[in-house]
């Protein structure tokens, strides 16, 4: 199964996004790439709530956002409804992030992660599935304030 992939950045991320968008190319991950592809300074929550209206309204399956340190992409995107944005560092918790709290958009610092370990991570949250159970009820209870 192809899985709809949206990604974004600002310029502390263009390295790894590209780095990743190149990685992921022979894989079953399909690409929708909102920028930046230049690495003039922006603002992340331009490109956060542009990934995050798109991924909520159905255009993609997951959402991946890289800048410098992932975090300001995640607090951006967690202020979505809809949105469960999990910063990760590790494949243990992109796989958490995935089996746990049904987490559907990545977040990943660029200056943070290398190429290698960025890689790792998403390719486990890619593959990582919800397990629903006890965890659906948790995962209903995030949207109710
Ligand atoms: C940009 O310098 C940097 O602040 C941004 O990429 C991100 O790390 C914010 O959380």
């Amino acid at each position: 199964m192809t899985i709809r992939l949206i990604i974004a950045c600002d310029h502390g991320g263009l390295e790894l996004k590209e780095t990743l968008k190149q990685a992921l190319s022979e894989s079953n991950v399909s690409l929708i790439d909102l920028g930046v592809h230049t690495s003039g300074s922006v603002d992340y929550p331009d490109l956060t709530h542009r990934l995050a209206d798109k991924l909520t309204a159905g255009e993609a399956d997951l959402g991946l956002l890289i800048c410098g340190t992932g975090i300001g992409v995640s607090i951006t995107a967690n202020r979505h409804r809809g949105v469960r944005a999990a910063l990760c560092t590790n494949s243990y918790m992109a796989k958490m992030s995935r089996e746990h709290n049904d987490a559907n958009v990545l977040c990943l610092g660029g200056r943070v992660v290398g190429a290698a370990l960025g890689e790792e991570i998403v390719r486990t949250f890619l593959s990582s599935t919800f397990r629903g159970g006890r965890h659906s009820q948790r995962v209903s209870k995030i949207e109710l304030r």
